[in-house]
């Protein structure tokens, strides 16, 4: 049986995960595959933290290594921040090598970029985890959605500021004891400036933006909204008026223009964001012929982020596959 070689950039949260879902799913793996899939390098900033990886695994920090290893095919990249990332998936991308990102706030600026970089050298991209974690919004839209047109979206983006909306709702914590809770549970960062200001959010409804509407609004004009200054008199007062707020990233195109926000809202009883509560994230598609619906599902975490990088390798791996069966060049 024949092996593929993936390597790891990053292993902390999700490149711990990617590592033992394949370890965890190898056989799922071959059996869909047809190959052995092997871990062969991993990347990390710091050689002096402990590491549980066995023996055989290059583990380094330097790119260089990564990108000598011999037959590499695909590289999951979970690492922080635009850069050296964007750098070391583009030279990855002219070894040749298919790239899955969990990267939004790489994405969300390079990924247009990289998708046409990937195109030229007839390589694949996978980057369903950067956007709601382990809710599979990307393929849906793509694969499934190809004749709908997709109206509006509403979404829940960011786990942990809806877990601090929730934990101020129901049991009447203040927003920055709310905050230190999910410190402490593992939800937020020690600068959890991103979560609470709406700018993870907004990274990942600028990839959506691109996905549907095949351009991003002016980033300066999207109004971006956090939930710091929302007290917990207001969380109870609009619960007894049975509202709730939700921290929720909007989309539209009118007049040819997209229109974006990232801000809370008071939604009613009705509304299928309303029930949505903890670190799940949910997002609401309005559609041409289906209608409305929701996908919600957890948006963070090991697991699920993992998820949604090793159901993009099998993705991806099977792109290529018909592609080069095909003999021609078809990429979306
Ligand atoms: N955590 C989640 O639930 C989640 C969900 C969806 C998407 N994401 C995205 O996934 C990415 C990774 O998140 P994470 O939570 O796994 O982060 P993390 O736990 O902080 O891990 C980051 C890893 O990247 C390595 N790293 C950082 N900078 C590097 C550099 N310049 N060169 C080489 N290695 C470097 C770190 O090395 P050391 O171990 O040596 O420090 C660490 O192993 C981020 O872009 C994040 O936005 C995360």
């Amino acid at each position: 049986m024949t092996v593929i070689r993936a390597a790891l950039l990053g292993f902390g949260t999700v490149g711990q995960g990617v590592y033992e879902a394949i370890k965890t799913h190898q056989k799922r793996l071959q059996e869909r595959l047809g190959k052995k899939v092997e871990i062969a390098g991993v990347l990390i900033r710091d050689l002096r933290k402990q590491r549980s990886l066995p023996k055989h695994i290059l583990v380094t920090d330097n790119i260089e290594d990564i990108l000598a290893i011999d037959d590499l095919d695909i590289i999951f990249e979970a690492i922080v921040g635009n850069e050296p990332c964007y750098t070391y998936l583009n030279q990855a991308i002219e070894k040749g090598c298919h790239i899955i990102t969990a990267n939004k706030a790489m994405f969300a600026q390079f990924g247009t970029k990289l998708l046409e970089k990937a195109k030229q050298h007839r390589v694949q991209v996978g980057f369903e985890a950067t956007t709601a974690g382990g809710v599979p919004i990307i393929r849906t839209i793509e694969q499934l959605l190809q004749v709908n047109k997709i109206e509006k979206v509403e979404a829940i983006l960011n786990g942990t500021s809806n877990f601090i909306l929730s934990e101020m709702r129901k049991n009447k914590l203040s927003f920055p004891d709310a905050l230190q809770l999910a410190q402490e549970r593992g939800y937020a960062e020690a600068d959890p400036t991103n979560d609470i200001e709406g700018i993870d959010a907004f990274y990942k409804l600028m990839i959506l933006s691109e996905l549907i509407y095949g351009g991003q609004p002016e980033w300066r004009t999207v109004e971006k909204q956090g939930i710091r200054t929302l007290t917990s008199e207001k969380v109870q007062l609009a619960e007894q008026k049975q509202k709730r707020y939700k921290q929720i990233a909007s989309l539209t195109k009118k007049d040819g223009k997209v229109l974006a926000s990232v801000k809370p809202i008071l939604v009613n009883k009705a509304h299928p964001l309303y029930h949505v509560e903890d670190v799940d994230n949910a997002i609401k598609l309005e559609t041409s012929l289906i209608g409305t619906f929701t996908l919600q599902g957890p948006g963070a975490g090991k697991l699920p982020t993992a998820s949604a990088m090793v159901e993009d390798f099998i993705y991806v791996l099977e792109k290529d596959k018909s592609i080069k069966q095909q003999g021609e060049v078809v990429y979306s």
